[in-house]
């Protein structure tokens, strides 16, 4: 039977999906029940300085074949995240997602993660409707290096940075966070999207604008992570419309070392890991693969 376990720098993890930054993993108890129903680890909620209660309703609703969101980072603050963050992290490895306005508040809230116990930090360089975060920092290669830099200097555990699909220059922002000391590459986030009620004449998010989630984003994934498979040499974690184990095959054979599911949890609940690394052990031992790395960017060499 073909090894599960990977390893994304130095973060060894016995299985290969992550849960991705956003779904259940505001608490304690719903990382550890991930935790416990095969993800290999879980990314935090993405967290800030202060409480934050994101956009009113309307902010979620299906579309075709995933979801749309416009949450604004809703999240208690760092104070508050450290009880659910010790509690989680006596289970498994979990990653500290933060999100900032400054190169100085990244640093500070990966220290506190690091603090709290967390195996890597995740920088949400990427939220693509959070007025003043997100993608508004992520798209420039000289403020993405700024950031990575500061959290380096302030942590010793691995600095991730979650990217946006959301311009044309995705390898030149991962090179650049490479070079100011980034230990991964995450991507992608979810794309800028609409949605207009016809009845209302109006956009259905009170946020207006929001983010493309689910099975429909995936070959824009899988082609950003086949691109920075080639610009970095960084290992990269792979993300977008994950919902069964040939999806995340296709990220791995792209160039991805370890993956994470969002939607995917949603829509086949969190029995979707244990079926993904029952499918990768059949295909491992069908196809002559001995482990999860002897896959990666195969179909990218
Ligand atoms: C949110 O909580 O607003 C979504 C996070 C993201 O898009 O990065």
């Amino acid at each position: 039977m073909g090894s599960l376990r990977v390893s994304i720098g130095s973060v060894r993890l016995d299985r290969p999906g992550m849960v991705a930054s956003g779904i259940m993993d505001e608490t304690g108890a719903s990382m550890i029940r991930m935790l416990r129903s095969g993800a290999g680890a879980v990314v935090s909620k993405s967290v800030g300085s202060v409480p934050k209660p994101g956009h009113p309703n309307p902010n979620f609703t299906e579309t075709v074949g995933g979801c749309v969101n416009a949450m604004g980072l809703p999240n208690p603050g760092i104070d508050a995240f450290g009880e659910e963050m010790r509690t989680a992290v006596s289970e498994g490895p979990i990653v500290g997602s933060v999100f900032g306005a400054s190169p100085e508040e990244f640093a500070m809230l990966a220290d506190r993660m690091e603090d709290y116990g967390a195996c890597a930090v995740e920088l949400n360089l990427s939220c693509p409707h959070a007025q003043g975060y997100g993608m508004e920092l992520g798209t420039d290669p000289k403020v993405v290096a700024g950031i990575v830099s500061a959290v380096s200097d302030a942590v010793s555990v691995p600095v991730w940075v979650k990217l946006t699909p959301n311009t044309h220059i995705l390898t030149q922002i991962a090179s650049a966070a490479e070079s100011a000391g980034a230990d991964a590459i995450v991507a992608i986030n979810t794309l800028k999207a609409m949605v207009i009620v016809p009845e209302f004449a109006k956009p259905l998010m009170s946020n207006k604008t929001c983010g493309l989630s689910g099975r429909c984003i995936k070959p824009v994934g899988v082609r950003a992570v086949w691109d920075l498979h080639k610009a970095v040499s960084i290992p990269i974690v792979g993300v977008g419309g994950i919902e069964d184990h040939r999806d995340a095959l296709e990220y791995i054979m792209a160039g991805a070392s370890a993956f994470q599911v969002g939607t995917g949890v949603l829509t086949r609940g969190p029995e979707v890991f244990a079926d993904i690394n029952a499918g990768l052990e059949s295909f491992m031992e069908e196809h002559g693969y001995p482990d999860i790395r002897s896959m990666v960017g195969v179909a990218n060499d």
